[in-house]
C-alpha cells in the first residue's frame, strides 16, 4: 500500500492539465466516488490495528495532497485564458457592427460646399451669437426694420439698438467680418445655424440652417450671379432643371431677386409640393448693396459683388421630400436611419 501512494504522489505533483477536461479527468480518478482514494479507504479498513495507526496518517496526508493539487489547479484554470480562447481563431471574419447615418442637413451641407469648392469658394464661419452691427446695422437694415423687432430676433442684450445682442438671424453677419478683416477679392460660402423668433410648426422652427454666399471683386455683375447660382442647380438638382428669377427686396442687395427652381418633384408639371405651380423658391440673392461694402471699408466704385442666400431646410426638402421641419431636429432613428450610412 505504501508503495502505491508513494507512486500516486509523484504522480499528482508531476500533473499538469493543459485544459478543464483534463483537470475534470483527474478529480475523477482521484477524488471521484469511485475514485482511487475512496479505494484506498476501502483497503484500509481491512489491514490490521498495528498497520491503521501508520497507514491512517500516510492515507490522510494523501487526500490532503490531491485535493489540495485540485484546489490549486482549478484555481488558476479558472482565472487564466479560457480554453475556448486559447482556440480562437484569428482568420475567422469579424462581426457586424452597427454604422451610424449621416444627417441629411449635413449631406445637403456637404453637397453644397462641394459644389461651391469646385467653383473656388471657400468656407467661412462666424459666432452665432452677434451684435447689431454686423447682424443689422453694416448690413444696411434701417433703425426701424421689422426685422430688427422682438417678434424675429432672439435679443440677449437690447438696450439703445446699436450695442445690442442677439442669435444671429443670418448668416450675412459672417460676410461682414470677412470683409471688414480682409481685401477683395472675396469668394466664400457661408453655412450655419440662425434663430428666429417663430412658434414651431411643420413649417417654421426657431432655428434653422442657412448657406449663404459672397463674391466680390472688380466687375462682378448680375451676369455672375445669374450663371453662378444656374450652374449650382444643375450640379444640385441635376441638368436640365430650369432656374427663374423674380424681383424682390433685402436692405442689403441691391437689385435683390428671389430665384425658384423647376420643380423637384414633378418636373414642372405641377404637384402638392410646388402647389401645382411647377415652381419652388430656394433662395434670395442680390448684387451687394454699396452701402454694404462702405459699411464694410470696401470702395464700392472699385469693387461690386453678389450675394445669395438659402435655407438647408428648404434644400433637403426638395431633395428627400422631408414635409415636417421638426423631423430634422428631433434626432428620431427611425428617420435619420434613412440617410445615407457613413461608410468609415
Ligand atoms: N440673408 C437673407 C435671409 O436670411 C438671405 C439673402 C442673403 C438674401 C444674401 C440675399 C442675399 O433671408
Amino acid at each position: 500500500m505504501q508503495a502505491q501512494i508513494d507512486q500516486y504522489t509523484a504522480e499528482i505533483n508531476a500533473f499538469s492539465p493543459a485544459n478543464a477536461d483534463e483537470l475534470e479527468t483527474f478529480r475523477i480518478k482521484f477524488l471521484g466516488t469511485k475514485g482511487i482514494i475512496k479505494d484506498l479507504f476501502e483497503q484500509f479498513k481491512t489491514v490490521g490495528p498495528e498497520e491503521k495507526r501508520t497507514f491512517g496518517k500516510v492515507l490522510n496526508q494523501f487526500k490532503q495532497l490531491a485535493e489540495a493539487k485540485y484546489n490549486e489547479l482549478k484555481e488558476t484554470l479558472d482565472s487564466g485564458p479560457k480554453a475556448k480562447d486559447l482556440a480562437l481563431d484569428l482568420t475567422l471574419p469579424g462581426e457586424d457592427f452597427a454604422v451610424g447615418s449621416r444627417h441629411p442637413l449635413s449631406l445637403v451641407r456637404n453637397e453644397i460646399i462641394d459644389i461651391f469648392k469646385r467653383l473656388g469658394f471657400v468656407v467661412a464661419e462666424g459666432p452665432e451669437i452677434e451684435d447689431d452691427w454686423h447682424n443689422f446695422s453694416a448690413l444696411n437694415f434701417p433703425e426701424e426694420h421689422p426685422a430688427r423687432d422682438m417678434q424675429d430676433t432672439f435679443f440677449i442684450k437690447k438696450n439703445s439698438g446699436k450695442d445690442d445682442i442677439a442669435l444671429r438671424t443670418h448668416t450675412s453677419s459672417v460676410q461682414v467680418r470677412m470683409m471688414e478683416h480682409g481685401k477683395p477679392p472675396f469668394r466664400a460660402i457661408m453655412p450655419g445655424r440662425v434663430y428666429r423668433n417663430e412658434a414651431i410648426s411643420a413649417r417654421a422652427h426657431c432655428f434653422f440652417h442657412q448657406v449663404e454666399g459672397l463674391y466680390v471683386d472688380e466687375n462682378v455683375s448680375f451676369a455672375d450671379l445669374k450663371q453662378t447660382l444656374y450652374h449650382f442647380v444643375q450640379e444640385l438638382y441635376g441638368e436640365g432643371t430650369k432656374v427663374r428669377f423674380r424681383p424682390s427686396y433685402f436692405p442689403f442687395t441691391e437689385p435683390s431677386a428671389e430665384m425658384d427652381v423647376s420643380c423637384t418633384i414633378c418636373g414642372g408639371s405641377g404637384c402638392n409640393m410646388c402647389k401645382y405651380s411647377g415652381w419652388v423658391e430656394i433662395l434670395g440673392c442680390g448684387m451687394v448693396d454699396p452701402n454694404v461694402l462702405e459699411n464694410c471699408g470696401i470702395d464700392s466704385k472699385k469693387y461690386t459683388g453678389f450675394a445669395f442666400g438659402m435655407g438647408m431646410e428648404r434644400i433637403a426638402n426638395l431633395k428627400y421630400v422631408i414635409r415636417d421641419l421638426r423631423l430634422f431636429s428631433e434626432n428620431d432613428v427611425r428617420f435619420l436611419k434613412q440617410f445615407q450610412t457613413e461608410i468609415l
